[in-house]
């Protein structure tokens, strides 16, 4: 059956992979660019090939508060037709994130490390409450939204207890990204305790991808399993199926309890995109 889902960074490299596969699997994509009237985006050529109102270009910045509310209002209006009472976000996929090379903390500018922060973990953390907020509008008018599955697109250089110091150079991604780890789980915990219907939030971890960002970075140590977006989003969907909403291993649970691993009441959960559990 066709879902819905929303890719949050979708103009290029994984967000942009993510939508073409969606599509061609027959599913409805909400996706954002940041100047979603830009025709000539990338966006814009494959809308044309899904003309009948498969997906949907909106535009979000996540580094502005302005413009997360004024694309949240926009995803509630464009799911105002849905014929249910209460309209669905199959899957959320928070994807923006920049990494600006090199970002050591022993040279670091304000202004790159704000950057890093602003991006990577607030502008995404922000955009998850005001989505999740939909679920339980204010205004009787507005049909609630209610979203089944939550995916941050994380990092392996955000783990703190796998610690990857020779990645000499990445000094506030890491720390950008392991901010949005621990906020993650605290908005996982946070949306379980107040929710009737709370997602499942996962991190996920997609990879060493060749993209625009990997491409922009010289590093001196050796990166291992360079897979392409095609490989990497084609698993990732396979773990979001599996661990996302009325997957077999929802949440991890099934998983957690083979690996002897205590269950937790609303935790998010970290995975790479090959289905490995990865540790914070
Ligand atoms: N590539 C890898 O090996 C790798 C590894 C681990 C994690 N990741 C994570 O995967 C995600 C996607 O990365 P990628 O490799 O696809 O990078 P990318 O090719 O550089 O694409 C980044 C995407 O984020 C969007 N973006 C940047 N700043 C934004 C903002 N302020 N508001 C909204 N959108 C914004 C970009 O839009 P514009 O076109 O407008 O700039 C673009 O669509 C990131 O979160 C990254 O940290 C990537």
């Amino acid at each position: 059956m066709a879902q819905t889902h929303l890719i949050l960074g979708a103009s290029r490299g994984i967000g942009y992979e993510f939508t073409s596969q969606l599509l061609a699997r027959g599913h409805n994509v909400i996706a954002t660019q940041r100047a979603a009237t830009a025709t000539g985006s990338k966006l814009a050529a494959l809308q044309s090939q899904y003309p009948g109102g498969q997906l949907a270009i909106l535009e979000c910045d996540v580094s502005s508060e302005a413009s997360i509310l004024g694309f949240v209002a926009r995803v509630r209006e464009a799911l105002h037709r849905e014929t249910r009472t209460r309209a669905v976000l199959d899957v959320v996929v928070l994807n923006a994130g920049v990494l600006v090379y090199p970002n050591r903390m022993s040279e670091l500018s304000f202004a790159n490390f704000s950057h890093h922060l602003t991006t990577n973990t607030i502008g995404p953390l922000l955009a998850a409450q005001h989505l999740l907020k939909l679920s339980q509008p204010e205004e009787a008018a507005h049909k609630p939204v209610d979203i089944k599955t939550l995916v941050f697109i994380s990092s392996d250089s955000g783990s703190t207890t796998n610690f990857r110091s020779f990645e000499d150079g990445f000094g506030a991604y890491a720390a950008s990204k392991a901010a949005l780890n621990q906020g993650l789980r605290h908005l996982a915990a946070e949306v379980h305790r107040k929710h009737p219907n709370p997602p499942v939030v996962l991190a996920l971890h997609p990879g060493e991808v060749t993209t625009d960002m990997a491409a922009n970075v010289e590093v001196d140590w050796e990166v291992k399993g360079v897979i392409g977006p095609e490989e990497s989003i084609e698993c990732m969907l396979k773990v979001i199926e599996e661990k996302g909403a009325g997957g077999a291993d929802e949440g991890g649970r099934v998983s957690m309890a083979k690996d002897g691993l205590e269950e937790e009441t609303g935790a998010a959960t970290f995975w790479t995109w090959d289905g490995r559990r990865y540790p914070w």
